[in-house]
């Protein structure tokens, strides 16, 4: 077969259908997650990427809610927080070894230790930073998140889980007083400059 005939090999622009075909399709060298206390932004922010960039994103919450046909809150009140973290742990591994894509990680995702090696081992990690106060006023019905309590509760919550976000955080966004919009265009020139989105 010469050249000429070999096929062209295919690229599907994910992009909503107004912006298909504009602009450059993206790809990405290894998988980034997005990880950040509830209400931080993580989903929006990596769904507007992807649609910028053209590349996938996917929601670890949704992907769990799918593969287990349960909702997060029936989980817990199945399963318990442990059984839960158990299911959390198999579809991280799962998605770092899968084909790189935007992966917006829950808040608790770097409580484990199995899970902080996991994402620093195969990933580039994106911290978005946020208060309780900011992550209140942008959860609709906190009742979806069985662990973020009240105010106080959850700036404690956040307080301690500081350390393990920087621990496993390649970069880090503050995303006060920001649009997911504006947050992802930050995220998109870090990953460029860091040859992760090419
Ligand atoms: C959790 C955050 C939630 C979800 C679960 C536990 C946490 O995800 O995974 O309710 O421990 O912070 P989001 O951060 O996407 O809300």
């Amino acid at each position: 077969m010469s050249e000429l005939d070999a096929p062209t090999p295919q690229v599907y622009d994910f992009r909503k259908p107004a912006l298909r075909g504009r602009g450059r399709i993206h790809e990405l060298t290894r998988p980034v997650f997005f990880v950040g206390f509830m209400g931080a932004g993580k989903t929006s922010t990596a769904r507007k990427l992807a649609r910028s960039a053209g590349v996938t994103a996917i929601d670890m919450d949704t992907y769990i809610e799918r593969r287990c046909d349960m909702k997060i809150k029936q989980i817990f009140a199945e399963l318990g927080e442990k059984g839960f973290r158990a299911i959390e742990t198999d579809m991280l591994e799962e998605l770092a070894l899968g084909e790189p894509r935007l992966i917006s990680c829950g808040g608790g995702i770097v409580l484990a230790e199995r899970n902080r090696q996991i994402l620093k081992e195969h990933g580039f990690v994106i911290y978005l930073m946020v208060t309780a106060a900011e992550a209140a006023s942008r959860i609709s019905d906190v009742s979806t998140r069985p662990l973020f309590g009240n105010l106080e509760q959850a700036q404690r919550v956040i307080e301690g889980r500081l350390p393990l976000y920087e621990e496993v955080a390649d970069i880090a966004i503050d995303t006060a007083g920001r649009g997911s919009g504006s947050i992802a265009r930050e995220a998109q020139r870090c990953l460029q400059e860091a040859g992760i989105l090419r």
